[in-house]
């Protein structure tokens, strides 16, 4: 503490000396007020729908062992113990969109549970935000008012220590111009939107000129779709929206192609679908085509970060729901889920009052408003499959985008996401089929689980509505299925988008604004690429956002990945091959970890085929559940 306020000391000093601070508006105060308004809403989340509880909820502790259902020694008693979890945690209507959010006396004291603790977790961050953001502010004169695109690559010149202590990817603010470092975000830091082009079963949205597309890739369009090699991204769905006032973005759709050698996954078009409808490509100016990678990323972070409270949070918030209306707490299913389900509903009412609401970080930062961040976030979750349980299972979403054992095509050659991710998917599974397999002897002992089986039928009745989760449970490989995935979608499948992903990578500046603040050219021609960039007060207001989802002080804490299992109220009550594997697990990410951590650019300036080090799924540094 007392270091920091002798630096910011020492800023403030040579800011007043040097009194050149007037190519940017300084804010009067010493936060700026958008952000402090932000972090006065995390500073106090609310259940925006709660009437205050009254009542006695149940006593949910587990003196015992767990135990299956058929192996419960007081099954009458546990029976009664369901039946007034249900009568108590109801579904009520949804928050912020998507499932139903939970109600009732016993619904309530989960969510105000998990309010307190999420809170718990946000007062260092918010601390620590408002420190960054201060000393952002004192730091001005450093960036040269933002005048270049490469005057944004300053303001992390010694900044957002606190928040972001190492600093950006390493390479995201040297390379980003390489077009090798956009497209390999897709299957990185943002990778689940891409998909390869079946020649069979799809068709062109737009065309290349031959002699522009043979010039980049050696082939035609038509060539590379007819082998296989071409990919697309549709963001056209986002033309519909609501803009906020002054702030711009195409809707883009995209073509990414993999070159003749099978090395290098790079991009080949974006085309703007607004305005004049340009499309671009590599053999555009230096300037046209890094403002259209530019809007391209406007149109992935407004995706990816939405798609991602369809696809995860939403999921396991109401599968879980189900599962406590449905198992009692001394099923070892359920003691799991309640380790792996930590604050996972507060989440709902923190994109609602923080992010959604009018006025809030949506309206501030980003392109489009909150209401229709909300209703894009609805949709997906509803219509377009992210809310889909079986289909989205690691492995198979991955191969039914081609993007793994393709029909047609070269397997890619670097996959980062899949790499890392299946690292950390294949060790769950592991200890899943570890803990499964310790109390179910065979496919028939699940199968017979009145338990489970209530839970499927729960999730796919109508009050919770799940889509897609398996119709009934009956075996121990679909129960080890529905564990990793749930595991999955905590932790891998979300720090993949959001947690530390955002100040880290995925809305660094200069490549990534969140909007643009100028009306997207009628021609090729640009100038200054950073006039459609965020001026300095909006920088502020977006990083400040982007700390209060990054979790640095988890690094190397009984909160990070590699503690998914290891609890002893969790572990004590279950049995020895439950100890062995979390031990296996333990290990497993730990040495992944070291592995990690050691990332360097290699001779070609690269880390796994980017050039950038991507970092993010760190068990040592990406927490074990959901709670961003
Ligand atoms: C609910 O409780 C809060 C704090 O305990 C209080 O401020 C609020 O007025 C109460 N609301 C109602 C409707 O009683
Ligand atoms: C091919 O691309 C190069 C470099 O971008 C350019 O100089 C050349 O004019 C292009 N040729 C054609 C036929 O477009
Ligand atoms: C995690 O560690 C902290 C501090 O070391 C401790 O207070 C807490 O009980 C631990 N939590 C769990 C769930 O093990
Ligand atoms: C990426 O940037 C780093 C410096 O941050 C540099 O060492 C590396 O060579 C660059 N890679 C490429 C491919 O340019
Ligand atoms: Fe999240």
């Amino acid at each position: 503490m007392f270091g920091r306020s002798i630096s910011a000391y020492i800023c403030y000093a040579a800011l007043v000396r040097l009194g050149h601070v007037s190519a940017v508006a300084v804010p009067r105060q010493d936060q700026d007020a958008d952000a402090a308004s932000v972090i006065s809403k995390a500073q106090n989340i609310v259940n925006p729908l709660s009437p205050n509880q009254s009542g006695t909820p149940p006593d949910l502790t587990v003196l015992g062992n767990y135990y299956i259902t058929q192996k419960s020694p007081t099954p009458l008693l546990r029976a009664t113990g369901i039946l007034t979890k249900a009568l108590t945690f109801l579904y009520g209507p949804s928050i912020a969109g998507g499932p139903a959010y939970p109600t009732g006396i016993l619904g309530l004291v989960k969510v105000t549970a998990d309010l307190l603790a999420i809170q718990l977790d946000l007062t260092p961050e918010t601390a620590q935000a408002l420190v960054d953001n201060t000393d952002a502010i004192l730091g001005i004169a450093k960036y040269d008012g933002l005048q270049t695109v490469e005057d944004y690559t300053k303001l992390y010149d010694g900044e957002w220590m606190n928040t972001l202590p190492k600093g950006p990817d390493l390479g995201v603010l040297t390379n980003y111009t390489d077009d090798l470092l956009f497209s390999m975000e897709r299957l990185s830091n943002s990778p689940y939107q891409v998909r390869r082009l079946n020649p069979n079963s799809d068709s062109l949205n737009f065309q290349i000129d031959d002699t522009i597309a043979k010039n980049i890739t050696g082939s035609t369009l038509q060539q590379l779709f007819s082998a296989g090699r071409l990919f697309y991204s549709d963001y056209r769905d986002q033309g519909s929206l609501t803009p906020n006032l002054l702030r711009y973005s195409a809707a883009c759709d995209a073509y990414f192609y993999v070159d003749i050698n099978g090395d290098k996954f790079l991009p080949l078009a974006i085309r703007t679908n607004v305005g004049s409808n340009l499309i671009y490509t590599p053999a555009d100016t230096a300037n046209d085509w890094l403002l259209a990678k530019m809007m391209y990323n406007v149109n992935d972070f407004w995706f990816a970060q939405w798609n991602h409270l369809a696809s995860t949070h939403e999921v396991v918030q109401i599968v879980y729901s189900a599962a406590i209306r449905t198992i009692s707490e001394e099923h070892p299913v359920q003691a799991l889920l309640n380790r792996l389900m930590s604050e996972v509903f507060a989440i709902q009412p923190l994109a609602q009052t923080v992010l959604f609401d009018p006025g809030a970080a949506v309206d501030l930062v980003f392109s489009y408003s909150g209401t229709s961040a909300q209703a894009y976030t609805d949709k997906k979750y509803k219509n377009d499959g992210s809310g889909r349980f079986q289909a989205n299972y690691f492995k198979t979403e991955l191969q039914n985008r081609g993007l793994l054992n393709p029909a047609t095509g070269p397997t890619l050659k670097h996959f980062p996401f899949y790499e890392d991710a299946s690292t950390i998917h294949d060790a769950i599974s592991t200890f899943m089929t570890a803990f499964v397999g310790s109390y179910y002897s065979s496919d028939s002992v699940v199968a017979i689980d009145g338990e489970l089986q209530a839970w499927a039928k729960e999730c796919n009745g109508v009050l919770a509505a799940c889509k897609d989760f398996p119709a009934a449970i009956s075996s121990k490989a679909a129960l080890v299925d529905i564990l990793t995935h749930i595991a999955h979608l905590a932790s891998t499948s979300h720090h993949t988008i959001n947690t530390n992903e955002l100040l880290s990578i995925s809305s660094t500046l200069p490549f990534h604004p969140p909007a643009l603040y100028k009306p997207l050219p009628s021609a090729k021609g640009v100038n200054n690429v950073a006039e459609y960039l965020p001026p300095f007060t909006q920088v502020l207001t977006q990083f400040t956002i982007g700390a209060l989802f990054a979790r640095p002080d988890f690094v190397g804490t009984n909160r990070s990945l590699i503690h998914m299992f290891d609890v002893q109220t969790f572990l004590s009550k279950t049995n020895d091959q439950t100890r062995a594997a979390n031990g296996v697990f333990m290990s497993a990410m730990k040495s992944f970890s070291s592995q990690v951590s050691s990332r360097r650019f290699d001779g070609e300036g690269l880390s796994q085929g980017m050039p950038f080090v991507w970092q993010a799924l760190n068990p040592n540094v990406m927490p074990f559940s959901i709670t961003t």
